[in-house]
């Protein structure tokens, strides 16, 4: 399952997710494409956020990629395109083409809890020390995801 993960800056919460999802793939030998994108034009091409990028070396785990916006051929790219809060949700709605792209369209916290939207909130509202908490929140949601693949790999 090709998987994109999408918030607002891309710069914190997407490519943690975008890292912790690639690292797990590689690590179960499994060969799906994986990125982030998102909707805060004023990021693109930067690296991710400096706290972002200390938070996960403390878990061991690199960033490396460029912020970049989401763009409407990423429904063609992705099989999944998990968003982190209400706000990235809807700005992926906006540009789906039909009701394969929007079904593509997931909360990220649904891994975790189904069907309840739950939201991770954008950190440079409610603090980047949140970090931390979203890293967690993050890595628990791929294992999830993890799972779910090597089990659709075995049928
Ligand atoms: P992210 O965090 O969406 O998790 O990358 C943000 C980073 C930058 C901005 C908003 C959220 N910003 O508006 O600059």
């Amino acid at each position: 399952m090709n998987v994109l993960f999408v918030c607002l800056g891309n710069v914190c919460r997407s490519p943690i997710a975008e890292a912790l999802l690639k690292k797990k793939y590689s690590e179960n030998g499994i060969e799906f494409e994986v990125d982030s994108a998102g909707f805060e034009p004023y990021h693109i091409n930067k690296s991710p956020d400096e706290k972002a990028i200390r938070t996960a070396k403390y878990y061991g785990l690199e960033l490396t990629g460029k912020s970049r916006l989401f763009v409407k051929a990423d429904f063609d790219r992705f099989d999944k395109i998990y968003g982190m809060d209400t706000q990235n949700i809807r700005d992926i709605k906006e540009l789906a083409r039909s009701d394969e792209d929007l079904k593509k369209v997931d909360y990220i916290l649904n891994l975790l809890e189904p069907g309840k939207n739950k939201t991770l909130a954008d950190p440079f509202h409610t603090g980047i020390e949140n970090c931390h908490v979203i890293f967690k929140k993050l890595d628990k949601a791929t294992d999830v995801l993890v799972e779910e693949v090597k089990k659709s790999l075995l049928v």
